[in-house]
């Protein structure tokens, strides 16, 4: 759990308006700034950003938070990353997370882990350094020493135990758990690597996770990699990245290739924005960490037909990540080649020109369609509509979907609106919104007093404590969101506004709170007078509930006589009340 305080903190720091206008272009209009919505697609601007309240609002779609909510839905990241994200751009640094003695013990132990994996880094440079074989053959490969040292490459010596001259516990099972050392069925132990050229993985925090070994000259396997441990999981890391992320951000662009080799030339060749995936297809869990750090992502893959197979599979993973301010693009090199090989036979700038040049995602998969079907004849454009449609069924990003299925339509030769109708792109509902957009509920047409109440709580917090639960209509959605907010100040009466919408965001009051303060954009209350305001509705609440209980004593008071007493006593009240009323 991030503590409330530094939410609380964070929000104050960072200011909505900068956050947004990252991403949308904003246009002053009065105390608020507008822009075309960023979550679904629009003409003109109904995207309300409000500097004051520091939320921001569509009126088309009814996407609706805080910064970190922009954030999260925005980057399609979660409350954690979104935070963190928020946090570095604001200077400020997460305060440790406070966790239970069993996630603290594991964390012991994988701090362990990670300081044995150092440690057998340590140990294969050291050794690079001691063999002119393979340092031999890190020049036969065009690598500079320096490059070297920037990816940390190292070696394994040809010794069964050769981590036993830094590991003298060798029987330890960290090296176990580490994946440095395999047992055998004879019970004996000897290393994992051997006589390899070793290039260290990096997590992104910076630690060594596992490593990848290749033989020198011929040899199987080619690649010798760590398993999967505790600290390495292979479909959600990338290697290079560590290394690469300075260089993602300056480009705006990063590149994902195939093989750790191509990320150190292409390194050593001033393409420093290379990664590679390690030996697994690209995941959904590398588009989304890459959609985070960089505006394009480009994969590039040898010319074979390997290489076209690998790509319609990363295609396949990126339609539902795809966002359209984000392109993704898909780099064929010619068949003979791979980035390492291109990028030494014809340099830098030839490479980054191909990378520029590449196929975009939606030329590929444009491409790869109308490849399979004859577009001449009526069977082969409606064959052609059903193999689309899937593909574009996935897309969720809404402008380029728009773009596809109109180009679809044209090629298929009927109009758009057919062509959503054929492929049943329109089953839910006219709009198609981007993912995340946070829920939304009809506004209702008449304003509760409940309603009200909440504006005032969302001003000015501290009043929850002051409710009256037994005055509100318990079937309203505010009421319980009243309730909770009262519940929520009690716990840290310093909350805002800001960490009563932050905790509401998420929760079964989310749809209600958002609501109330989108309805503060136009006509709510501000600080000085929620509380008037305030009380003025607990008043009328009181009044109209007195009223409600005289009634019903005149009605009894008809078959039970002596309750006039009662009776005198409660229009007495409802005069004080009433006198109370400004
Ligand atoms: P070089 O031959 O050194 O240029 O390597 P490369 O990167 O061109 O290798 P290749 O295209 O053959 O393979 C790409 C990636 O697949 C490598 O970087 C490895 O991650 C992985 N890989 C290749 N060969 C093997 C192998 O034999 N075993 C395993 N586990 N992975 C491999
Ligand atoms: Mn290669």
């Amino acid at each position: 759990m991030i503590p409330d305080s530094f939410k609380q903190d964070l929000l104050n720091r960072v200011d909505i308006v900068d956050v947004v206008s990252r991403y949308v272009q904003l246009k002053k209009g009065g105390a608020n700034y507008q822009g075309l919505c960023p979550f679904h697609t629009e003409k003109s601007p109904s995207f309300t950003v409000s500097p004051a309240k520091q939320f921001y609002h569509c009126f088309g779609c009814g996407a609706h938070g805080n910064a970190i909510g922009f954030v999260m839905a925005y980057g399609s990241m979660g409350y954690v990353d979104a935070i963190k994200d928020l946090a570095a751009s604001a200077g400020m640094t997460v305060p440790e997370i406070q966790r239970s003695p069993q996630e603290n013990q594991r964390r012991e132990r994988e701090t362990d882990l990670y300081a044995v994996m150092e440690k057998a880094m340590e140990f294969f440079r050291t050794h690079l350094k001691d063999s002119p074989k393979a340092i031999g053959y890190l020049k036969s490969r065009g690598l500079t020493g320096e490059v070297a040292a920037r990816f940390r490459i190292g070696y394994a010596p040809d010794d069964w135990q050769g981590l036993k001259t830094v590991f003298p516990d060798y029987d330890d099972k960290s090296l176990a758990e580490t994946g440095l050392v395999i047992d055998n069925e004879a019970g004996r132990r000897y290393d994992r690597f051997r006589d390899r050229v070793m290039f260290p993985i990096f997590s992104q925090r910076g630690s060594v996770i596992g490593f990848g070994g290749r033989v020198m000259g011929e040899g199987e396997p080619k690649y010798l990699n760590s398993p999967e441990t505790a600290l390495f999981e292979k479909g959600r890391e990338l290697y290079g990245l560590m290394q690469a992320r300075d260089a993602i951000r300056t480009a705006g662009r990063v590149l994902v290739v195939e093989g750790y080799m191509d990320v150190v030339a292409l390194a050593q060749y001033g393409v420093g924005y290379a990664v590679a995936t390690l030996g697994t297809a690209t995941t959904p869990t590398h588009i989304t960490k890459l959609l985070r750090l960089a505006d394009e992502i480009v994969f590039c893959f040898d010319g074979d037909s390997a290489g076209r197979k690998a790509a319609w599979r990363a295609l396949e993973v990126s339609l539902p990540l795809a966002v359209d301010h984000k392109p993704m693009r898909f780099l064929f090199l010619p068949a003979e080649d791979d980035p390492d090989s291109y990028v030494r036979k014809h340099g830098q700038e030839a490479f980054e020109r191909l990378a520029r040049e590449a196929q975009t995602l939606s030329g590929f998969l444009m491409g790869e369609l109308r490849g399979q079907a004859d577009l001449g004849t009526a069977e082969g454009r409606s064959k052609f509509l059903t193999e689309a449609k899937p593909h574009l069924e996935k897309i969720t990003a809404a402008g380029l979907k728009l773009q596809l299925v109109k180009e679809v339509a044209s090629l298929a030769q009927v109009s758009q609106d057919e062509a959503e109708r054929l492929m049943g792109l329109r089953a839910t509902g006219e709009r198609s919104y981007a993912r995340a957009a946070p829920s939304r509920a009809p506004a209702p047409l008449i304003t509760s007093q409940e309603q009200k109440l909440l504006r005032c709580v969302l001003a000015k917090p501290s009043l929850a404590t002051g409710l009256d639960p037994d005055l509100l209509d318990e079937r309203l959605g505010e009421t319980a969101a009243l309730k909770a907010i009262a519940g929520w100040v009690e716990e840290d009466p310093a909350s805002g506004e800001a960490i009563i919408v932050e905790r509401a965001q998420g929760s079964e009051h989310e749809a209600v709170v958002f609501r109330a303060q989108a309805a503060m954009l136009d006509h709510g209350p501000g600080e000085e007078s929620a509380e008037p305001e305030f009380r003025q509705i607990l008043l009328s609440l009181s009044i109209k509930r007195k009223n409600e209980e005289i009634e019903t004593l005149k009605r009894e008071a008809a078959s039970r006589p002596g309750l006039g007493a009662e009776l005198l006593r409660r229009t007495n009240e409802l005069a004080v009340l009433k006198s109370q009323r400004m």
